[in-house]
């Protein structure tokens, strides 16, 4: 049984989506929550939906790839709770298209929320979890920073970065107490999937094993394990949750 009483849990991303229900699950398994996000209002809003269901949620809101920001999300938390013991660096976008067409632009904006945000929250994140001795991280990848997919070079290299961060981090900070994995996820049913035409979402769907696309919750469970006590033993792994669809054009 996976029990987060006691425990504070900061979720980036966490307005909608994968991160909600990520944030929703830790929530309902006994940890508070820091819903964090770029969007004031939905990041507020959040944070009231969660305490009308009997949650200890706040709202921060946090630009990850704003270093000062980040800052102030882990300071917040540990002010407000008293301790920082899990993060999961969910907050990503996409900004799809082929390396050709691919603006400077594209790749900077995806490399600076994806991967840049990432070493921000974490960066912060340590120096708390370092002298409490305890700590776990749980970082977004992608099945496409493992296999690649066409018209997401700028998506799959941050991605890709994400899991190396990970792996190193995991060394730098295991003699510490602090674990850390990573998820990869293949095709999920959010507001990020819901962009890709019919007839390509269809495609991805006949490529997955398990014949249905993943829901959000497929991931907050995933999310739960690793960064619980059940997990104890893991840390530099990233868990591909994907139905068995890893092949090219599976997922997102
Ligand atoms: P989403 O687009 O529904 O939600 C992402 C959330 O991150 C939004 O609330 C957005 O406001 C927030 N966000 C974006 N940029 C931010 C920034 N700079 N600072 C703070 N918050 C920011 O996306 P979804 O599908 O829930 O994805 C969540 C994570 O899972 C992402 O890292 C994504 O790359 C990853 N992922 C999603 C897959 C899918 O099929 N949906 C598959 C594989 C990975």
């Amino acid at each position: 049984m996976i029990d987060f009483k006691n425990k504070t849990a900061i979720v980036t991303g966490s307005a909608r989506g994968i991160g909600k229900s990520i944030a929703l699950k830790f929530g309902e398994l006994g940890a508070k929550v820091v819903i964090t996000d770029m969007n004031e209002e939905a990041t507020k809003a959040t944070a009231e939906e969660f305490k009308s269901k009997g949650i200890t949620a706040i709202p921060v809101v946090c630009n990850v790839t704003n270093d000062a920001e980040a800052v102030n999300l882990i300071e917040t938390c540990n002010k407000e709770f008293g301790s920082v013991d899990i993060l999961v660096n969910n907050a990503g976008i996409t900004k799809d298209t082929l390396l050709m067409r691919m603006k400077k632009e594209q790749w900077d904006a995806v490399i600076q929320v994806n991967l840049t945000g990432v070493f921000n929250t974490t960066q912060a994140a340590i120096k708390y979890m370092m002298k409490q001795k305890s700590g776990s991280i749980v970082n977004m990848t992608s099945i496409v920073g493992i296999y690649g997919n066409a018209g997401q070079t700028n998506y799959s290299a941050s991605k890709a970065g994400v899991i190396g961060f990970t792996k190193s981090c995991a060394m730098e900070l295991a003699s510490r107490g602090i674990r850390v994995n990573a998820i990869a996820p293949g095709f999920i049913e959010t507001d990020m999937t819901a962009a890709i035409p019919e007839n390509i979402r269809e495609g991805m769907k006949n490529a997955i094993y398990l014949g249905r696309t993943g829901k959000p919750d497929d991931i907050a469970n995933a999310a739960a394990f690793l960064a619980s006590d059940a997990a104890g033993y893991i840390t530099g792994i990233t868990l591909e949750v994907h139905g068995g669809g890893f092949k090219a054009g599976g997922g997102h």
